[in-house]
């Protein structure tokens, strides 16, 4: 290869490395902080049998008499922070080329509290009702639902050491686990934006914006994934570029939308 061709290999590649670690450390910081929201708000107050505040960001939190509802909500909301702060390590190589024995014994954990939130989730949905009404609950079960085929996928490959499949369904599986995350993160970027709530109700909580930031969270992710395999094993460097201007674009709205919600959604209530 000339040195002119590896020249222009490497710029590609060096520029999509560059985007993808920033959008990661990125996510990671802005996750910490969803994490830190979790453990003050619903682990503190837990723990101090104080369950009324568990109602200061979702009427559906605590609800007197629904022993089994707050039971779930609890156990939701555990697996919540469980999963927030050991999902980012899970994915850096440096973590699982030096301890790798941590890298699989987190793994299990990571897996098993992504099966037992997203069973947790479906009762508070469809016994207790998400908020959005029935749309919501309808998509939070597929993002539910996609949860638990990654998890099916990514043990499996796990177990049969055929690690380029259990890396692909573990992003895939990351991405699902941060459609929560990215609900808040992007809808506090659309009010930043507007400065008002436009294409949705506050009262009901449904409107067609809210419908398209379903899609937008829970499914897309997933088609990004795919971009994201198919454009590092590319050679063709206006792919790696495009993509790179993409994810740029896309952390800078993240790293908005997370300055947002820890300002006005999370901080006020801890
Ligand atoms: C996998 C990552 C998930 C995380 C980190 C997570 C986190 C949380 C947190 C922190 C709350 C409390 C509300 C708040 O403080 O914002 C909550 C509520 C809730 N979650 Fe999840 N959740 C996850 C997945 C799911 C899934 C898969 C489902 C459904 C199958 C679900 C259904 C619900 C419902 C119904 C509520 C009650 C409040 C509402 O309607 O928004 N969650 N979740």
């Amino acid at each position: 290869m000339s040195s002119t061709k590896a020249l222009s290999q490497s710029l590609p590649n060096q520029v999509f490395q560059f985007s993808i670690r920033t959008w990661f450390i990125v996510v990671f910081m802005g996750q910490l902080i969803f994490a830190y929201y979790i453990i003050r708000l619903y682990g503190e107050s837990g723990l101090q049998l104080n369950f009324e505040r568990w109602n200061a960001q979702t009427t559906h939190g605590y609800i007197a008499k629904d022993l089994m509802g707050n039971v779930f909500f609890g156990v939701h909301v555990f697996f919540a922070a469980v999963i927030t702060l050991l999902g980012p390590l899970q994915l850096i190589a440096r973590i699982r080329k030096l301890f790798p024995l941590f890298h699989r014994f987190s793994g299990r954990i990571y897996l098993g509290s992504a099966f037992l939130i997203s069973l947790a989730g479906f009762y508070l949905a469809w016994v207790r009702g998400a908020a959005g009404g029935l749309i919501g609950s309808v998509f939070i079960s597929i993002n539910g639902l996609i949860i638990l085929i990654c998890v099916f996928f990514t043990l499996r490959f796990a177990l049969q050491r055929q690690l380029d499949k259990h890396y692909r369904w573990a992003i895939r599986l990351f991405l699902a686990m941060s459609g929560v995350w990215f609900f808040r993160v992007f809808l506090m970027l659309w009010l930043v934006i507007h400065q008002a709530p436009v294409g949705f109700d506050v009262e009901t909580f449904e409107g067609p914006f809210l419908n398209f930031l379903y899609v937008f969270v829970y499914i897309l992710p997933q088609v990004l994934a795919e971009i994201y395999f198919i454009t590092k094993a590319s050679t063709i460097p206006s792919l790696k570029f495009v993509t790179s201007l993409f994810l740029g674009v896309l952390t800078l709205g993240i790293v908005v939308g997370i300055a947002a919600a820890t300002m006005g959604m999370w901080l006020p209530v801890i």
